[in-house]
């Protein structure tokens, strides 16, 4: 795929305007020292930037970009419409959000402005529009950078004006409206648009994260999503009218959950997200966000930030160990990263962030563990050059992953609290993280064809189109996997009537009858049919066999002996139904099955404890050897006798890869 940059961006967010000028050239020497060779400025600059309402002043970030252009750096130039002056607040209240309890905010924090706000509107496409004037034609802007994480939500008084426009296109009529949210439920039945209200603690919100109308509720995920990339794309088209061609980005978080990052990704020319995983993040989970960013426009995107070490955030924020962030940065090149960026190049000297790791430590020199560490990465990242940029990922296993989906599954009401959509995800990707099993993460509406297995976990709201769209890719072969809490409702949260799993019955051959809730210490087994057992628990569907063979019963209860898991051939593939929650062992064994029989094969032949991941040029192959254990463990014997390209050693037979430790191995195709 062609690149979007002619070398890996090797840097990170930079505030010289935090600092004075006599530190600004000791950055320029230590920062060289590292290889840096990018810069993410103006994240937080619109006070500085823009004094009052009729003034901007650029001196400084002239200053700024001319001193970064001098030294050759790959500059990602933000908007800095993340936070708004105070000045703005103080003149224009409206700017400022109003939450979910109701409260109409003051000036403070961050990420702060209302979407519909006219006036933060106004102001924010007139500063993108300016800033693109000024710095567009420089050819050190590699990137723009919108805003910052966008994310939150408002409930005023513009936001439920703008709700009501958009649900009127949306549904046309009222009828159509009340029809779709079930509005007969607690005589909810509305017959104008200005009766609708948002739904928060005010309205129909139960505590933050329930609701009594899911289908309201989750109109307003889509509309608060749209909302915000609408004040991304009006940034976005502004500067477009000065800079033609300089990618255009805003930084994403993963599995964020507030905004559809499918649809956004659309909009994005590049994908840049932030990656910053607990102590106890597992990796497989790491991997998956990746894997997750990568597939939302199905091409290599930037790591926008991670720490070169600590956060300041969570609530233990612990050192990266030697070698752990390295590690990392591999794993994110593995998985289609084209860049690795820090937050932040030096550190804060106030504020809440003066805990965060950076680049430079307060100490102010190049004499740290961090620092050496990241010298070495970027040593290692210019060695490299640009042999791997816009190398691909491909995958035989699809992982579907939907916005619309999070929402609706986790605004149910029953059975079963603790249902969670990412974690529930997870625990199916992580099968082929631990197989070495290359994954894509994808959308209801991917090309299923080029795959040969589609996992559907929790796929709880089944779209118009879905059933087609699965029942052809199992008709021509391929085999799907979907599991409890599956096909229940449509878009609109209704529930597909005539037996569960609704548009899934007749794919999967079963009828699911009831669903069980078991509490954390309530447990069921699963009786394989051909021999062992496993625990299993959260929800138990009861269900009866509609032309599927059955491949495990429940053991115990009422229910012992009706089938839990499940397999129906259909056309030329088959579909599997896993009917509870299993566990690690239990699941692994029947995706083990499943795998056979789709034909997917790891990434090597041999069985490792090791992450192996593969990103391919149209002529070679580039294998990424990590070790993510707490032991060591020795490298597969396919890479003996080939030059590990970030040392150029010779992999020696029975070589053992410590903790942390990476290979990276090129073969011709
Ligand atoms: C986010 C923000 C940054 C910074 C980091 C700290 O990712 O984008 O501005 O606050 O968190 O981890
Ligand atoms: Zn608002």
């Amino acid at each position: 795929m062609k690149p979007v940059f002619s070398r890996i961006l090797y840097g990170g967010d930079y505030n010289p305007n935090q600092w004075p000028k006599e530190v600004w050239q000791e950055d320029m020497r230590i920062f060289k020292d590292a290889r840096i060779n990018s810069a993410t400025i103006n994240v937080f600059s619109w006070a500085k930037i823009q004094p009052s309402e009729e003034t901007y002043n650029f001196s400084e970030l002239d200053e700024i970009i001319d001193m970064l252009s001098r030294e050759n750096y790959d500059i990602v130039l933000a908007t800095s419409t993340a936070a708004l002056p105070a000045w703005m607040a103080k003149r224009y209240p409206e700017v400022m959000r109003t939450d979910y309890e109701g409260l109409q905010h003051k000036f403070g924090g961050r990420h702060n402005a209302c979407p519909h706000s006219p006036v933060f509107k106004g102001f924010a496409k007139k500063l993108a529009g300016e800033l693109a004037k000024r710095y567009g034609d420089n050819s050190h802007i590699a990137c723009w950078h919108i805003s910052n994480e966008y994310g939150g939500e408002c409930y005023c008084e513009n936001c439920t004006r703008a709700f009501r426009i958009w649900l009127r296109k949306k549904y046309g009529t009222i009828e159509a409206l009340n029809k779709a949210w079930n509005m007969e439920f607690w005589g909810h039945t509305v017959y104008d648009w200005d009766e609708i209200v948002l739904p928060n603690a005010l309205s129909d919100g139960i505590g933050y994260d329930k609701t009594a109308f899911a289908g309201l509720s989750i109109d307003y995920c889509r509309f608060n999503s749209d909302s915000l990339l609408a004040n991304f794309t009006m940034e976005r088209d502004a500067i477009r009218e000065y800079d033609k061609d300089t990618p255009i980005t805003t930084n994403l978080m993963g599995t964020y959950k507030a905004l559809d990052y499918f649809k956004w990704a659309k909009e994005m020319d590049i994908v840049s997200w932030d990656n910053y995983p607990s102590y106890n993040t597992p990796w497989s989970s790491t991997a998956m966000r990746h894997d997750l960013m990568r597939g939302l426009k199905n091409a290599p995107f930037m790591l926008m930030e991670q720490t070169p070490s600590q956060q300041n955030w969570q609530r233990y924020n612990s050192l990266k160990r030697p070698g752990q962030m390295r590690a990392q940065s591999y794993q994110t090149v593995a998985h289609g990263a084209d860049t690795i960026q820090f937050f932040q190049l030096r550190r804060s000297v106030g504020g809440c962030e003066k805990f965060h790791g950076a680049v430079i430590a307060h100490v102010g020199t190049e004499n740290t563990r961090v620092f050496r560490e990241v010298k070495q990465l970027g040593e290692e990242l210019e060695k490299l050059g640009n042999t791997m940029l816009g190398a691909v990922n491909q995958a035989e296993v699809g992982v579907i992953f939907d916005w619309d989906n999070y929402w609706a599954l986790e605004y149910t009401s029953g059975p079963n609290v603790d249902i969670t959509y990412v974690n529930t995800i997870h625990q199916y990707y992580q099968y082929f993280y631990k197989k070495n099993i290359a994954v894509d993460m994808i959308p209801v509406d991917a090309d299923f064809s080029k795959y040969k297995l589609i996992v559907a976990p929790v796929l709880y709201m089944v779209k118009k189109g879905m059933k087609e769209a699965l029942t052809r890719f199992v008709e021509n072969g391929g085999i799907l996997v979907t599991t409890y809490m599956s096909g229940i409702v449509d878009e609109s949260d209704n529930v597909h009537l005539g037996g569960y799993p609704g548009p899934l019955r007749e794919l999967a051959g079963v009828w699911v009858e009831e669903i069980d809730a078991l509490a954390p210490e309530q447990k069921n087994r699963v009786m394989f049919t051909d021999g062992g057992e496993a625990d299993c628990g959260l929800v138990c569907d009861l269900m009866h066999l509609e032309g599927a063979e059955n491949l495990a019963s429940y053991g115990k209860d009422f229910y012992a002996g009706m089938p839990a898991v499940t397999k129906n051939k259909f056309g030329n593939g088959a579909v599997y139904y896993v009917g509870t929650r299993l566990e690690e062992a239990g699941l692994c064994r029947v995706l083990t099955k499943i795998a056979e029989q789709a034909g997917v094969t790891p990434v090597i032949a041999e069985e490792t404890e090791l992450e192996v991941v593969c990103r391919e040029t149209e002529d070679t192959k580039f294998y990424f050897v990590i070790n993510f254990k707490d032991e060591q463990c020795r490298i597969p014997q396919c890479f003996v006798g080939e030059a590990d390209l970030l040392t150029d050693k010779v992999i020696e037979n029975g070589e053992m890869i410590p903790k942390y430790g990476v290979r990276l191995v090129s073969v011709k195709k």
